[in-house]
């Protein structure tokens, strides 16, 4: 029987988490990841834009999120969705002008939300400054020392200097007509800079106070774990992928390219540079707006504590936890991650930073859905009409369960847009629509990101189903994304929507963010069972991923995923695929 007869209140429990005595804002809080190509479009030219994000941002406040990460909108020729920035000053025309920014960043304050922006220092467009200096330049010069250029290898140089390859696909070099090579780990619109280079360090500093002094309150940065290369650049056998493995003797088999010593020299003259900021606090308002700024790492490392070294004490604040992402939908993969998660982190201090979907991964509701998600492993670089078709039934219902379970986990967590809709990947995206540069790169081997790229459904009829007023998309909608529109589904029972915000509005009540976590025991090896010890009293959180429904503890049933099964008189029992947060009688 999955639950014991007989359980009580006072289940037992074994603590594994202790709750840090810190109101810092980051620590627990929810983070919305705006991709403003695909949010709100303002002026009707199929992309969204600032204005646009500006004129819906009410909806994230009623949705009760706490800030907004958007993604790059600098000027950029858009060769990898503006993660190629030509200027890291200015706002590119697509999006809007440098005072859409600023007003951007004044009313989410108003609203009662921070601003987090994405910054991309690994590396910069071929159209900077810098990089059209440096192609104009001779080789040797300070203008090239700035990337990393190289003599090739063989007779006239002919081969690349290394046999790294881009994450996109094909080789990580290209030759100039000089000759030489320079290195992109990306596109070969995508030069990597060189961070062993004083004059680097000192203009992303100066960057980073650009935009503080703009008052954003933090900033999530780009392929946190690539900056530094090993010295020599050796070559490196396995395939290459943007993970750094982990493994028996990892640090002897440590990709050249990723997770280098070197990169956490420079977060912690960052966090000085931050630091700095914070001495705006207001001692009265610890949690106003302003009062702290941040540093994300967006590092693809493994294991989790290789992740944690990232969030020391003096380095970033938090670090996506893409092993939550990535893992199987098992019990024991979840119980595993959630355990070494919080260990990690609570080692550095650290609060753990949950997230289930992102503008570079197959939506979770799709990939939750597909054959195999029990077995887990890579995530799919996208899925296309000639792949196995999600249980898009399931995908979605499972999709909410993990949805309620990473909410009620301490730490902070991140939504991407459109998941609180419950939106799919467009798995059957004609392929002659399809942008992002690893599909061209890889010989179409991957399909790449661009079904988790689509634009948001507003409303369930209209152009473009509200994104704007004209109906051009530069991705198109599939059709089942009208159903799924924000306004089909605000006030309804039982919608995706609504299970979002109730979930968030409990959380911050609950502050579940803040709590202590233990293990609720008696439920089985096929329930993610957990008890919250949050300030308001002890919260039970159950996942069932067994083959029949358990039952609940006694107590208040404050929020489920979907639907419990009425089982017998007065005592519904918790579906499979499904969570539920019960606050136990005390
Ligand atoms: C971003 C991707 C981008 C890549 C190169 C990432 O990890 O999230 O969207 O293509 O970095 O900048």
């Amino acid at each position: 029987m999955p639950r014991p007869s007989g359980l009580s209140p006072r289940l037992a429990h074994q603590p594994f988490h202790r709750a840090v005595a810190s109101t810092a804002w980051w620590r627990h809080a929810v983070i919305y990841q705006v991709y403003p190509r695909s949010w709100s479009d303002a002026d009707g030219d199929g992309h969204g834009d600032l204005p646009g994000i500006i004129a819906r941002m009410p909806y994230l406040a009623d949705l009760g999120v706490d800030a907004l990460w958007l993604s790059p909108f600098y000027v950029s020729p858009q060769h990898d969705a503006g993660y190629d920035v030509a200027d890291y000053r200015d706002v590119d025309p697509l999006f809007g002008t440098l005072a859409d920014a600023d007003a951007l960043i004044a009313r989410a304050h108003e609203l009662g939300l921070r601003v987090l922006i994405d910054l991309v220092p690994n590396h910069t467009s071929s159209e900077h400054a810098w990089f059209r200096e440096a192609v104009g330049a001779p080789p040797g010069s300070e203008a090239r020392a700035r990337y990393l250029f190289r003599d090739g290898r063989g007779p006239g140089g002919a081969r690349p200097p290394n046999n790294w390859r881009s994450v996109f696909g094909g080789e990580a070099w290209s030759r100039l007509d000089d000759g030489q090579w320079y290195l992109h780990l990306f596109d070969a619109t995508q030069p990597d800079l060189d961070w062993t280079n004083p004059q680097v360090r000192a203009e992303f500093e100066d960057i980073l106070r650009f935009w503080l002094d703009r008052g954003v309150d933090g900033f999530r940065v780009d392929v946190a774990h690539g900056l530094v290369k090993a010295p020599g650049l050796p070559d490196w056998g396995a395939e290459q992928e943007m993970l750094s493995p982990a493994g028996e003797g990892v640090e002897t088999t440590h990709p050249p390219m990723w997770d280098q010593e070197g990169v956490h020299d420079i977060y912690r003259s960052w966090r000085r540079v931050t630091s700095n900021y914070d001495l705006d606090t207001t001692p009265d308002t610890p949690d106003a707006p302003g009062a702290e700024r941040i540093l994300v790492a967006e590092a693809w490392v493994d294991p989790v504590e290789r992740a944690a070294r990232y969030v020391r004490p003096d380095e970033m604040h938090q670090a996506f936890n893409f092993a939550y992402l990535t893992a199987a939908w098992t019990a024991s993969a979840l119980r595993a991650v959630i355990v070494e998660s919080l260990r990690a982190n609570d080692a550095v201090g650290a609060p753990t930073t949950w997230v289930l979907s992102n503008h570079d991964v197959v939506r979770h509701a799709t990939r939750l859905g597909l054959p195999g998600a029990g077995e887990g492993g890579r995530n799919p670089h996208g899925v296309g009409a000639g792949d196995p078709q999600p249980d898009t039934a399931l995908g979605l219902i499972r999709a909410r369960a993990a949805t309620a379970l990473m909410l009620a986990l301490p730490g902070a967590a991140y939504l991407y847009q459109g998941e609180e809709l419950g939106l799919p990947e467009h798995t059957t995206l004609p392929d002659d629509k399809r942008q992002d540069p690893t599909y061209v790169r890889s010989a179409h081997a991957e399909l790449g990101r661009d079904g988790c790229r689509i634009p948001i459904p507003w409303e369930p009829t209209g152009p473009a189903l509200g994104f704007n007023q004209t109906g051009r998309l530069w991705l198109p909608q599939p059709a089942s994304y009208a159903a799924l529109a924000v306004d089909a589904q605000r006030g309804v029972e039982g919608s995706t929507l609504e299970l979002y915000r109730r979930l968030l509005r409990l959380r911050r009540d609950v502050a579940l963010g803040r709590a202590s976590l233990a293990w609720l025991e008696g439920y089985g090896p096929d329930v993610v069972a957990l008890r919250s010890e949050s300030a308001r009293g002890p919260v039970a959180i159950l996942t069932n991923l067994g083959a029949q429904p358990v039952g609940l503890p006694e107590g208040e049933l404050l929020a489920a995923s979907g639907p419990l099964d009425a089982g017998p008189p007065g005592t519904p029992r918790l579906p499979v695929d499904t969570t539920a947060w019960v606050a136990l009688s005390m």
